[in-house]
């Protein structure tokens, strides 16, 4: 479903977004702007920042930023599409879709009520009829109470090959649907089956709770078939895409910044009725990047629980990886030899289980323990043949702070030099050494005074390097597009701007410029789809400093500045860089040339004529008739 851009406009601008935000986090008013506690990320000092005037928010915190619509989307984890057609129904604006699209809709509409109703039928076997009793039992005597039962929407199956079928036909339910839904079968003849025959029905839900197929594990001696079987995939049940519980455990996974992964249906929910909620399962299959991804929106940390067997390691190695590719941190804890986090907990009870969780180990440790368990890391060769493989997933981090962090750990805990492990990491990262000093970060360059101390996400460590002025830069030619994009481009190259986002930043805004005009900043801000690039702009426009520190006065009040003078002295800034910088580089090549005996004059010339232009640009020159 596309809506077009001028409905999307439309429906964004009719919403208010302090009225929308207002409703999910309590805001206060401060200056220009309302503050509130962070929906994203823990916190107890307000850094969540909601304009008003500019339609956008910002957290100070972690660095998350946007407009209505993806506030929406980050917020309630849905689409755009899903987040405009939210606002459009607040706002009571209709949307009108193609005949193409409404039929999708309805198609994918028909199969979620499909689901729905055999969700509710299994559950009334269970809980209503005397088949299924013995089922009830079953789940009883695994230990589940009544209320995680109706939470779960826990079902039973009929012992028969006709029993939804002939409910589903009373209903009115289409058969396609069903069929295309995984919840009945056609035999040879036309006839229609039960794909689901006397079994303990675990509902799995969509992240929005609507139930999209059926894990269905055997009760009898006599069922031919496997322990589980599950729906097929089916156009609204993508198995990467859906994880068993998320939909349960999606505030506990935000309010914890963890995710435990364990493998199983009963595994999840015999955690969640012992009071650790922040878990999701994998239902027994290969943890998919989707479903990392999925994770990643509402914590950065996964704990992977797995049974101490062998397949239970190979299955933590490779959600490992997935894991760090998708930025989050790991930490593993192995159960005892044989048991199952659900069997676990039967034995030993939820705080038992808390005590393991608090013994988890990083990814190193474990790492280091396979190849302990197997007596080779005694010699050198094994030494570096586990220290490669825990390199190997250093590599796969994408955060460089991160990366170095790690590469500290390992150096220090197996008594290796950092160079060496650095070394090893380009073969795998494939990166040149960018720093000089073994990719270690610098620190240098300016630092600004709103730059956030406990996060060290990459975003800030990067703003460290950002030169104030074009920070300052940015700052204007997104709140005055139409005046400073020609005035500040008249006198510099965009090749000038030496960080590269902020240089992407702009090239966007001048290709929009030409396309179609300036445009609000919260529009932009929608317009840019790189989140890292969309932060640095909300960042840059909600700045609780007005501009850069210069323009701060004695009381630490903000002033607002004049724009002209602020681009003035940017300008100046960026060209003064720019002339030290050639200074140094003709120096550098003046000191070889002369060691070689050749002719210095040109370098010696060159230097005079940058040296006065620094001049000049130091005594004003540049600006001195405007
Ligand atoms: N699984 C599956 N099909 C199978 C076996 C397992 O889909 N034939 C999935 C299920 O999601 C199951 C998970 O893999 O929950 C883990 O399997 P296993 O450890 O064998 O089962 P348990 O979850 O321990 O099942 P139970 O406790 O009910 O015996
Ligand atoms: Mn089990």
């Amino acid at each position: 479903m596309r809506i077009p851009p001028e409905k999307i406009e439309e429906i964004r601008s009719a919403n208010d977004i302090v009225d929308v935000i207002s409703q999910h986090v309590r805001l206060k008013k401060r200056g220009k702007n309302f503050v509130g506690l962070c929906p994203f990320h823990q916190e107890k000092t307000p850094s969540f920042t909601v304009s008003s005037e500019k339609q956008m928010y910002h957290c100070f915190g972690c660095s998350k930023g946007g407009n209505i619509i993806t506030f929406v989307m980050e917020f309630e984890k849905v689409s755009f599409t899903e987040a405009v057609r939210s606002l459009a129904e607040k706002a009571g604006i209709v949307i009108s879709f193609t005949e193409v699209d409404q039929e999708r809709q309805n198609e994918t509409e028909a199969l979620y009520n499909a689901c729905r109703f055999a969700g509710l039928h299994f559950h009334t076997n269970l809980t209503k009829t005397d088949e299924g009793r013995s089922a009830l039992e079953y789940f009883h005597q695994r230990g589940f109470s009544d209320e995680t039962i109706r939470v779960f929407g826990l079902g039973y199956s009929l012992n028969s090959w006709d029993g939804f079928v002939l409910r589903a036909r009373e209903e009115g339910l289409d058969r396609a649907d069903l069929l295309k839904a995984g919840l009945i079968r056609v035999r040879e003849d036309g006839t229609d089956y039960d794909y689901f025959r006397g079994r303990a029905m675990f509902p799995i839900f969509s992240t929005t709770g609507r139930v999209v197929g059926f894990g269905a594990r055997k009760l009898r001696d006599d069922d031919p078939l496997g322990k589980y079987i599950n729906s097929p995939e089916t156009p609204i049940y993508n198995k990467s895409r859906v994880l068993f519980g998320l939909f349960h455990s999606k505030d506990a996974v935000r309010a914890q910044d963890n995710a435990l992964m364990v493998e199983g249906y009963a595994d999840l929910i015999s955690l969640y009725q012992a009071g650790i909620q922040n878990v999701v399962a994998s239902s027994g299959t290969a943890l998919t990047e989707e479903q990392v991804q999925l994770i990643s929106r509402y914590g950065k940390k996964l704990t992977l629980v797995y049974d101490a067997d062998s397949a239970g390691s190979n299955a933590t190695l490779r959600g490992m990886d997935i894991a760090f590719a998708q930025d989050l941190d790991v930490s593993i804890v192995e159960l005892p030899e044989g048991e199952d986090p659900d069997s676990f907990i039967r034995k030993s009870g939820g705080k038992e289980f808390q005590k393991l969780l608090d013994r988890g180990m990083s990814f190193i440790d474990f790492k280091a323990r396979q190849f302990l368990r197997t007596g080779s890391f005694a010699t050198p060769e094994g030494k570096a043949q586990a220290v490669r493989s825990i390199v190997q997933s250093i590599a796969k981090m994408k955060d460089e702070l991160k990366r170095n962090f790690y590469i500290k750990e390992v150096a220090t805990k197996y008594d290796i030099y950092e160079s060496v492990l650095y070394r090893e990491l380009e073969k795998w990262t494939g990166e040149r050494n960018r720093t000089g000093s073994f990719g270690a970060p610098r620190s240098d360059g300016p630092q600004r005074p709103d730059s956030n101390q406990n996060n060290v996400s990459s975003s800030v460590a990067e703003k460290k390097r950002t030169p104030v002025a074009e920070r300052d830069l940015l700052k204007l030619v997104l709140e005055h597009p139409k005046e400073m994009l020609e005035f500040i481009f008249s006198h510099i190259a965009i090749t000038d701007i030496t960080d590269p986002q902020i240089r992407k930043i702009v090239e966007f805004l001048l290709s929009r410029f030409d396309e179609r005009g300036p445009g609000e900043v919260t529009e932009i801000v929608g317009e840019i789809t790189d989140p890292a690039l969309k932060s640095i702009v909300t960042d840059s426009v909600m700045s609780r400093y007005e501009l850069s520190k210069q323009w701060e006065s004695s009381e630490g009040e903000i002033e607002v500045a004049d724009p002209w003078m602020v681009a003035r002295d940017a300008i100046v800034d960026m060209k003064k860089r720019g002339l030290e910088f050639q200074i140094e580089e003709n120096r550098r090549a003046l000191k070889d040339v002369s060691e070689r005996g050749i002719d210095v004059q040109p370098f010696v010339l060159r230097h005079q004529e940058l040296s006065k232009q620094l001049d000049d640009l130091k005594s004003g020159a540049l600006f001195k008739s405007t």
